[in-house]
């Protein structure tokens, strides 16, 4: 068979990993830890129908800028691969031994400190991809970048490293702003149904580009619940088994029509206990996010904001 491997930007020919085991499987296909010569490296084997999914991360990963930001995954090749009469897309990145966050949660807790210095470099990756860096504001040009909207963000699809950062995964559904053009399709709903902001259950199009930026910070404030949650130093206890956000309220499944009546009509979010906010940087944490959750999209924080947040509470932790 013929394989052909494109390399991301500074690399040179790769030979083709072999995949050891899986260890994910997603709406797009599956995940493999595989080997190469000299390292493990992951393996994203997306469905055919997916093509779009495929060249849609490609294209994000090897964006200027986002390629090399270490709390971006890391892309390391791409691949068409012919199996009889089948086509198997490959996408080819780092591996992260620890999995997914919300793999991570299911078996662990967390300490506050690592609470604390995942969520700010959740953060710090959410604000870069945010972030429009405008060509030649930089002495050197090309260091810019589009603003980018994740539009799947979720705690599966964040990454741990072995030092508890965040690597955040999965542009498959991912949108550029490129500067003065303007983004023609209207975006319905996508992704996953249990993260989708209340106007996007409600079915609004026709979205802007700070439209999806707060649409990524509504889901950024669940993913921070998730890590309170398990968080061993919240007082009274962390919750003894990992939720998802709305599990414990609306189970496993929930169809669509419970997430509008919940999330839109009766305005809930997940449970915040009063007793977690006894400890000062526990409340200061949920404080913000609820103003990451806030139904008024235009009222909540942006990356930037709760970087700096959060980034201020380790300090008050340190010292
Ligand atoms: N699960 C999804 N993507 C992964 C990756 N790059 N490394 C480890 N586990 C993963």
């Amino acid at each position: 068979t013929a394989n052909t491997t494109l390399l991301s930007p500074g690399q040179t020919e790769l030979k083709f990993p072999q995949l050891i085991e899986m260890k994910a499987r997603g709406r797009f296909g599956c995940v493999w830890k595989a080997q190469l010569p000299d390292r493990y490296v992951a393996v994203k084997i997306f469905y055919a129908q997916d093509k779009q999914s495929w060249l849609n991360e490609q294209e994000i990963l090897n964006t200027d800028l986002v390629y090399k930001h270490p709390n971006v995954l890391h892309i390391i090749g791409a691949a068409s691969r012919r199996v009889g009469v089948e086509t198997e897309l490959w996408l080819i990145t780092d591996f992260h031994e620890l999995g997914s966050l919300a793999d991570f949660l299911k078996v662990q807790t967390m300490s506050l400190s690592d609470a604390l210095k995942f969520s700010e470099t959740m953060a710090i990756g959410l604000s870069f991809l945010h972030e429009d860096i405008l060509c030649g504001s930089k002495p050197n040009q090309n260091e810019c970048k589009p603003a980018i909207a994740h539009r799947d963000f979720k705690s599966k699809n964040v990454l741990i490293t072995g030092d508890m950062s965040a690597v955040i995964a999965d542009f498959g559904l991912a949108a550029k702003f490129e500067p003065g053009e303007s983004t023609g399709e209207s975006h319905g709903q996508v992704g996953t149904r249990r993260y989708m902001a209340p106007e996007v259950l409600e079915g609004a199009i026709n979205f802007q580009r700070d439209a999806f930026l707060r649409i990524d910070m509504y889901a950024f404030g669940l993913v921070l619940w998730e890590i309170v949650t398990r968080c061993s130093d919240i007082p009274g206890g962390s919750f003894p088994l990992y939720f998802m956000p709305y599990e414990p309220e609306l189970g496993q499944h929930p169809s669509l029509e419970q997430m509008q009546d919940f999330v839109v009509e009766r305005k809930q979010r997940p449970k915040i206990e009063d007793a977690w906010r006894q400890r000062k940087v526990i409340g200061s944490l949920c404080d913000t996010i609820e103003e990451c959750w806030d139904h008024d999209a235009e009222a909540r924080l942006s990356a930037g904001c709760v970087e700096e947040r959060i980034h201020t509470l380790r300090q008050h932790l340190i010292s």
